[in-house]
C-alpha cells in the first residue's frame, strides 16, 4: 500500500516538472563537458543558470531542446523522455540565426507557418511579437540591414511569436544596450505574470539572473554540475528598479557572486 502511494505520489510530482535532468552526463568522445547533473524545473516557473564559460549551460539546454543526447543519465520534458528533436519548446539559442533571405516578418512568421497558424492570426503574433521587441516600423527590412542587437531582436521575437509554454533563452540579450536590456526585462516578466510559461534562462549577468528568476541555479567550472541553487524570494510582480535596489537584491548578489568560479 506505503509502495503504491509512494509510486502515485512519484507520478504526480512528475506531471508537475516541466524538465527534469536525472544523473545527466555529456562526454564528446573522451571529453567530459557537464555532468552528473540532477536538477528539476517545475511548470510556471523561471529558472535561471549562470555559470562560468564552458561549463554546460548551452549543453543543459540543447539536451532539453532534443538536438543532443546524454551520454548517460535521462532527460524528461513534461513527464516523458526527451526522443528527438523537441518541437514543443522555444529555443532562443546563443546564436541567433536569421535566415538572410527572408524579411524580419517571414523570419518571425516561420514558425507559425511550420505549425499552420491561418495567416490573420498569424499577422497578428507576429505584429504583436515585434511590438514587444521594439521593431514595429522594420517588418519589411532584411536581416543585413539591421544591426547585431536588432537581429538578435528577431531571432527573440521569432520564439515570442510561436508563444510557447516553455522557453529556452540563452544569453538572449547579450548584446543589447542596458535600456532596451531593462525594456525587454519588463517584457519577459510580463509574458511570464500573463502566460505561466516556464523559462530556462542561460545568462553570465547576475543582476540579469536576480532582476528574473524564482531560483538560480550557479554551475561549477567545467564539467559543470550544479553547485548552488539559490531561491529569490523577492516580491512579485516585480518593479526592476525598485527590487534592484533592495537590501536583498544585494544579498542575493553577494551569495551567488561568491558561489561563482570567476578566477
Ligand atoms: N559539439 C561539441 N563537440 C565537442 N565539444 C563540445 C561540443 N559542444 C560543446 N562542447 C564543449 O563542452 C563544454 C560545454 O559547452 P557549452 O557550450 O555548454 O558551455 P557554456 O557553459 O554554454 O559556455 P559559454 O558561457 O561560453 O556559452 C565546452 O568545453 C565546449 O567546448
Ligand atoms: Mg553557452
Amino acid at each position: 500500500m506505503e509502495q503504491i502511494r509512494s509510486a502515485t505520489a512519484a507520478a504526480v510530482i512528475c506531471r508537475q516538472l516541466a524538465i527534469s535532468f536525472d544523473e545527466v552526463v555529456v562526454k564528446f568522445g573522451d571529453f567530459h563537458a557537464m555532468g552528473p547533473t540532477s536538477l528539476d524545473v517545475r511548470h510556471g516557473e523561471f529558472l535561471a543558470i549562470v555559470g562560468p564559460s564552458g561549463c554546460g549551460k548551452s549543453t543543459l539546454l540543447n539536451l532539453v531542446a532534443g538536438t543532443l543526447v546524454p551520454s548517460s543519465g535521462a532527460v524528461a520534458y513534461k513527464g516523458n523522455g526527451v526522443a528527438g528533436i523537441n518541437h514543443d519548446v522555444g529555443y532562443v539559442t546563443q546564436k541567433n540565426y536569421c535566415l538572410p533571405w527572408r524579411t524580419v516578418e517571414g523570419n518571425v512568421r516561420l514558425p507559425l507557418e511550420f505549425r499552420n497558424v491561418p495567416p490573420a492570426d498569424a499577422r497578428e503574433q507576429v505584429r504583436d511579437a515585434l511590438a514587444m521587441v521594439g521593431l514595429l516600423g522594420f517588418e519589411k527590412a532584411y536581416p543585413k540591414q539591421l544591426s547585431g542587437g536588432m537581429q538578435q531582436r528577431v531571432a527573440i521575437a521569432r520564439t515570442l511569436a510561436y508563444r510557447p509554454s516553455v522557453y529556452l533563452m540563452d544569453e538572449p540579450f547579450g548584446s543589447l544596450d542596458a535600456q532596451l536590456r531593462t525594456r525587454m526585462h519588463e517584457e519577459l516578466l510580463k509574458i511570464w505574470q500573463e502566460t505561466g510559461a516556464t523559462f530556462v534562462f542561460v545568462t553570465h549577468d547576475l543582476q540579469e539572473a536576480i532582476t528574473l528568476a524564482d531560483r538560480v541555479v550557479v554551475m561549477s567550472k567545467r564539467p559543470g554540475i550544479p553547485k548552488l541553487v539559490v531561491d529569490i524570494d523577492l516580491p512579485r510582480p516585480r518593479d526592476i528598479i525598485d527590487i534592484q535596489a533592495s537590501p536583498a537584491f544585494g544579498a542575493y548578489f553577494k551569495t551567488l557572486w561568491a558561489a561563482l568560479d570567476v578566477h
